[in-house]
């Protein structure tokens, strides 16, 4: 990392964990490598951009259903979508220190004064658990590597409940497990983290238009959540770098601190899952298509990204300092409003009584449509200047003035202008924005 990218990382970590975004997991244990909580902060982050995903999901011009399939599913899944032989990375051990690394990555690796490596083996990522009180071959089962094959499974089940007609999609969110050899770069890569994925059953003469049509709409979703263009590009996997399923991949990138790196994949994986779970299970999971009455098996164009991955992109392309006239820095982190963590905090001006109550009537006129935040604690400076690190669209803060003429003052996080408004028009102006 540049010297000017590692202070942004850093910085953003910084505020993420001081502000209540993310916290160490198992912090007052000394915490767990490369596990992560998400605080108050983070959590409705979370959700903002899981449920604009959604929201996002009704402008498709074909129906999306949504699933929520279990983390453990029976063994056979795993065998049959290739993922108990093929979902490995190559792992090298230092004969000296036996820390171990992942040989394919670009990462430097360096441990002790005498490293040296031995021959790569395949490492399996899948974290394996046992179901029930008996700890055998039978009972062993893994926890997901991702939320796909949960679709997969059900393709059948949906497609007969919902009478869906092709092309439509499954979209599933929720977390996945992978045991990475190396986790890092704070929540980017991390061994329990949250997908949002999306499998799109199309004929296969129409593979290459829904690819194409998946790729731009993607690529406008992460603008449309705020993150910067010049920092998204695409890109291509070669043949060497495709997973076993895919014929062609093709990666959303962003510019993180260290450099471009993944940020959703979309593949096109064909009809291989399908014909895999239909060969092991003996399930018929052809679709029946009446107008050519012919039945066959779709092609998946498979959206697949990262909900935590995102969250982390998010921060790191929002975040600005500004050199105010008094020459102070001031940071925020310019979220949109509708993914604003909190869209509005209400600030009393002092911790006297009438002040206080009056923000708490503003609250509760506005928290019924707006994530707020009544902020009493330390002074108004200070309060400013965290609901500014905070990403805080608008804040009111409510003065000795709004007893004697019921009007407060409106304060834009961007601008900085103040609008002193009456407290009766406070919900109209919010929906005026
Ligand atoms: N079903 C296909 C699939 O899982 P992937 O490229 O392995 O494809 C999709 O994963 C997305 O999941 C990635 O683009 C990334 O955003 C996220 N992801 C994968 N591994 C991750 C990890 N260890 N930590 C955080 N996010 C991860």
């Amino acid at each position: 990392m540049e010297m000017l990218d590692k202070e942004l990382f850093d910085k953003v970590v910084k505020i993420a964990q001081s502000r209540g975004f993310v916290f160490n997991a198992s912090s007052i244990y000394g915490g767990l490598r490369s596990s992560y909580d998400y605080g108050p902060l983070g959590s409705l982050l979370k959700q903002n951009i899981s449920s604009i995903w959604w929201k996002s999901l009704r402008n498709v011009e074909a129906d999306i259903y949504p699933v929520d399939t279990a983390i453990i599913q029976s063994s056979e899944v795993w065998k049959s979508s290739g993922h108990l032989n093929e979902f490995t990375d190559p792992m090298v051990e230092c004969k000296n220190c036996n820390k171990r690394f992942r040989s394919d990555s670009d990462e430097v690796i360096e441990c002790c004064e005498n490293q040296e490596f031995t021959d790569p083996k395949q490492f399996n990522l899948m974290f394996e658990t046992y179901s029930g009180p008996v700890k055998n071959e039978n009972s062993q089962v893994f926890l997901r590597p991702e939320t796909a094959q949960g679709i997969f499974i059900n393709f059948e089940n949906v497609l007969r409940t919902m009478r869906a007609k092709i092309p439509f999609g499954i979209a599933n969110i929720g977390k996945s497990f992978r045991n990475e050899i190396t986790p890092g770069q704070f929540i980017f890569r991390t061994r329990e983290f949250e997908q949002m994925e999306i499998e799109f059953f199309c004929n296969e003469s129409e593979e290459d238009k829904w690819m194409d049509y998946w790729i731009k709409e993607r690529m406008e979703w992460y603008q449309s959540i705020g993150i910067d263009k010049k920092q998204l590009r695409l890109r291509e996997h070669d043949e060497s770098e495709l997973a076993h399923y895919a014929k062609k991949t093709v990666d959303i990138e962003y510019l993180y601190p260290w450099g471009w790196g993944e940020l959703e994949g979309i593949a096109n994986r064909g009809s291989y899952d399908l014909h895999a779970h239909q060969e092991s299970s003996g399930k018929d999971l052809t679709y029946f298509d009446s107008l050519d009455d012919k039945k066959y098996l779709p092609s998946v164009i498979e959206p697949a990204g990262g909900l935590t991955r995102t969250l982390f992109a998010l921060l790191l392309s929002v975040y600005e300092e500004e050199k105010l006239e008094n020459d102070e820095t001031r940071t925020l982190f310019k979220f949109n409003f509708d993914i604003a963590p909190i869209q509005i905090g209400i600030l009393p001006l002092s911790k006297k009584d009438d002040l206080i109550k009056v923000s708490e009537q503003i609250n509760k006129t506005l928290n019924q449509n707006y994530r707020t935040e009544v902020d009493i604690t330390q002074s108004i400076g200070k309060r400013y200047r965290r609901q500014d690190e905070i990403g805080t669209p608008y804040c009111i803060t409510v003065d000795f003035d709004s007893l004697e003429d019921n009007c407060i003052t409106v304060r834009n996080r961007d601008t900085m202008k103040q609008d002193r408004i009456s407290i009766e028009k406070v919900s109209e102006y919010f929906e005026k924005l």
